[in-house]
């Protein structure tokens, strides 16, 4: 690469993973998939070889061109990736990087599913990066510039594979795998003291639990996300209304790939989840759609960013999406002074009873947590998985 070529992908690529220090420090506490995508010649490969280089100790950089894979529109079974694949699938799983860099054009639907199934279950949170150099779809130039020599006519084959933006399930905030561990372990912690605590025995009823003998929320929370975050945008791979909109927006593009830290101020549990409360500053409202809130309860007004939340877990056959209506039922039940009965000190706060079995833990110190702001990406008409079991806490983790 030449330095005028080095330095037009460095002016316009001012990627946060490479500049923003809070970013970088992030990335180094989280398990991240980088995918570069877009058309041969666009700048993806320099992107990629600066980002192994700044995180060289825990980066492995896969390129496309290694394996000699030509870019081009497939008609096989992807047979020519199985060498890559294999590498890939060992580095995942012998944890020998934080951070897997792919690059290759990732035009192909089938290929990104395959690579999105791999980072879901080795927990990577993925970023999808495409090149912002001023030639990336201008094919006149980047058959010049594109080192495999594909012609005219195959640049432009390939061009409308890429012109179209790749939305996700949902974009939100990921938490750094050290943080969401430790959230993992005050939730567990939280579970515990609330199921053991007399007056919580007492409101069984609709939890659906006759003795309290058989009580354990641990086991009756048991479906957790995947990764734990916190959803700004719902989009359905574009399905839902106003998703392109909100992807283009100038927020969402600036904060795509970047960290942000979160604070969580109360827990809470409900017969139906259980999750954490987040407060948004200024700057994270920026990303959260004004309809977020009338989305789930149109006849009701709350303050922007009220149904920010974490799903910690959530009861048999209960959705994800259903903790965010619970949080906003607790804060229609603050705003009209509903029932409430105070318990004095618990665990990390002091604990309140609404009713029908509805607990809120008001942290009295907040927990911050570290986070990226991103995408999930998977198979379209194919949930997300969900972890049965807890995860194991790292031992290098400070408490918080
Ligand atoms: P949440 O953010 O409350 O945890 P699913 O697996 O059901 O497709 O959901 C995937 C993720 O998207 C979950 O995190 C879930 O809830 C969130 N989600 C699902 N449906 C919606 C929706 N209509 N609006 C906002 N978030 C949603």
């Amino acid at each position: 690469m030449s330095t005028q070529a080095s330095k037009d992908n460095t002016e316009g690529q001012k990627v946060p993973l490479l500049v923003d220090d809070h970013t970088v420090t992030t990335v180094r506490e989280s398990k991240i998939m980088v995918i570069l995508r877009g058309l041969p010649g666009s700048g993806k490969s320099t992107m990629a070889k600066e980002i192994e280089q700044k995180y060289k100790d825990n980066a492995h950089l896969f390129s496309a061109d290694n394996y000699n894979i030509k870019p081009a529109i497939r008609t096989s079974d992807g047979g020519e990736y199985s060498i890559m694949d294999d590498e890939l699938h060992k580095c995942c799983d012998r944890h020998e990087a934080n951070l897997v860099i792919l690059d290759d054009t990732h035009h192909d639907r089938d290929r990104l599913e395959k690579l999105f199934d791999l980072a879901n279950q080795f927990h990577f949170t993925v970023l999808v990066i495409e090149p912002k150099t001023l030639w990336k779809l201008d094919c006149g130039q980047l058959k010049d510039r594109n080192h495999w020599k594909l012609s005219l006519e195959e640049l432009k084959n390939l061009r409308p594979t890429l012109e179209k933006e790749l939305l996700p399930l949902y974009f939100g905030w990921f938490l750094a795998q050290c943080d969401e561990d430790k959230l993992r372990k005050i939730s567990q912690e939280f579970l515990e003291q609330l199921g053991a605590f007399k007056a919580f025995k007492k409101h069984l009823q609709s939890y659906g639990i006759e003795d309290k003998h058989k009580l354990n929320l641990l086991k009756y929370f048991a479906k957790t996300p995947n990764i734990l975050h916190c959803t700004s945008k719902y989009c359905d791979y574009g399905k839902v209304v106003g998703s392109e909109e909100y992807a283009q927006m100038e927020a969402v593009k600036k904060g795509y790939s970047r960290a942000y830290t979160l604070h969580i101020t109360a827990l809470f549990v409900t017969p139906r989840t259980t999750g954490a409360q987040v407060e948004l500053t200024e700057e994270q409202l920026h990303l959260w759609p004004l309809d977020a809130e009338k989305e789930v309860m149109p006849k009701d007004n709350f303050p922007k960013g009220s149904r920010a939340h974490i799903t910690l877990g959530t009861a048999a056959d209960i959705q994800d999406v259903q903790t965010g209506v619970d949080l906003l039922e607790f804060i229609k039940l603050q705003q009209t002074g509903g029932e409430k009965e105070d318990f004095g000190e618990m665990y990390r706060g002091k604990i309140h009873y609404y009713e029908n079995g509805m607990w809120m833990l008001t942290l009295s110190r907040k927990i911050e947590v570290k986070t990226i702001f991103s995408g999930y990406y998977g198979k379209p008409g194919v949930t997300a998985p969900q972890q049965g079991s807890k995860k194991v806490f790292l031992p290098t983790c400070e408490i918080m």
